[in-house]
């Protein structure tokens, strides 16, 4: 197979988690004799630095002329006085915009191996694994109007049924793949966009008759994430409490930095994102946990481009390493044997090729 990938690493730890993913990607190219064109491209910070925009229109090009892109992460404390339009993070709002990627897939899944690393109890943690399904191109991020003076500012929640419809159906979707559960997370108590939100979700599950749904309200949602979160199966809700939710729930896991994303459109075009930011408090120390990245990137490959054995390599290359107990500093606990950045990933690669090696011998 030959697809074209755009890389766009970022700022902070951004680089050193997409030169990881990079890594694992060539080494998938090798083995499975595919080949991936790697288009280098600024966002973010890098990209106000260098373009004085942090969405330039270069970055765009290289992304149209791609079949997926993959995101580091952008922002640091240089650009946070920066007016809103040449903030980093107004960068990756509006790629998301420009490619309508309206649905952020969040897989969260408890590693046996990492339950001593997770400040929850292990009782607790143990065979978690839910999907949050977060509407990415609408809500309180994009609201029209949006401005503020010295005396107020105002954002602005607004959402259409389309915009509601569209991602509760690619939840309802992915439940079907799952457990059949769907759960979502509203404010219908107190607002207006929730009420609709609530009555879209009930007027499509006529459509899933198959599937079972519950409404939590996101202040017990946030509660019952970490009290009980083997409930959950597929959760969906609206971009700011996905936001908000899904950083909760990576504390399950042990750690922001084992948590991959996609964040998609209908047509299957996506953006392979991890989870976390840009960890200011770690870059350029070799210490960044790589595994949200890597794990983005056998997203891609499943999502993007069909490829599920050679995501499914990633996936089992990266538990194997972690089952080991190598680990970065961020999953530290008793007994893991904690390695930079660049060894963890090394041990990745020379994971996927014994797999290779195996799974070549086993059937030749
Ligand atoms: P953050 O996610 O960057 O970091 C939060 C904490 O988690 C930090 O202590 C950090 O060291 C740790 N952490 C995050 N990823 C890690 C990893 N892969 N390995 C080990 N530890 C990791 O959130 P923040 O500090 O609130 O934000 C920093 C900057 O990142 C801000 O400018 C913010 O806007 C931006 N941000 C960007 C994205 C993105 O690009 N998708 C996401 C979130 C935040
Ligand atoms: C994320 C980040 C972004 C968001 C920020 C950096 C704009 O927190 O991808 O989760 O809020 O969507
Ligand atoms: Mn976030």
């Amino acid at each position: 197979m030959e697809k074209t990938i755009a890389v766009l690493p970022g700022d902070g730890i951004g680089p050193e988690v997409t030169r990881a993913a990079v890594k694992v990607l060539q080494t998938i190219a090798m083995r499975y004799g595919h080949t991936f064109h790697l288009k280098h491209a600024a966002i973010g910070g890098e990209a106000v630095d260098n373009y004085g925009n942090p969405l330039p229109q270069e970055t765009l090009e290289v992304c149209d002329a791609s079949d997926a892109i993959l995101l580091g992460a952008v922002g640091g404390s240089k650009w946070d006085q920066q007016p809103s339009h040449l903030r980093p993070e107004k960068g990756l709002l509006n790629i998301r915009k420009h490619f309508d990627l309206f649905a952020n897939i969040r897989p969260v899944k408890a590693i046996p191996s990492l339950l001593s690393s997770s400040p929850l109890k292990e009782d607790v943690a143990r065979d978690v694994d839910m999907v949050i399904v977060r509407e990415l191109t609408s809500g309180l991020y994009f609201g029209e109007p949006k401005r503020r003076s010295d005396k107020s500012a105002v954002d602005t929640l607004v959402y259409t049924r389309e915009e509601i419809e569209r991602v509760v159906n690619q939840a309802f979707e992915i439940a079907r793949t799952r457990r059949g559960k769907v759960t979502s997370i509203d404010k219908a108590n107190v607002l207006e966009t929730s009420k609709l939100w609530r009555e879209v979700v009930e007027e499509r599950k006529q459509a899933y008759p198959d599937i079972e749904v519950e409404h939590m309200l996101v202040d017990s949602a946030a509660m019952k994430l970490i009290t009980n979160p083997r409930t959950f199966d597929v959760i969906v809700t609206e971009n700011m409490f996905g936001d908000i939710l899904s950083d909760e729930a990576s504390v399950i896991t042990g750690s922001l930095g084992m948590l991959p994303s996609a964040s998609i459109r209908s047509d299957g075009f996506g953006m392979y994102e991890p989870v976390h930011g840009s960890a200011p408090d770690i870059a350029g120390h070799n210490k960044a946990n790589p595994c949200g990245a890597i794990l983005s990137a056998a997203m891609m490959l499943k999502h993007s481009f069909g490829l599920h054995s050679e995501a499914m390599a990633i996936e089992e290359a990266v538990l194997s390493v972690l089952n080991d107990g190598y680990c970065t500093g961020d999953l530290s606990a008793g007994g893991k044997r904690v390695v930079p950045t660049e060894t963890f990933v090394t041990k990745v690669i020379e994971e996927l090729e014994r797999e290779f090696v195996s799974e070549h011998i086993m059937y030749s």
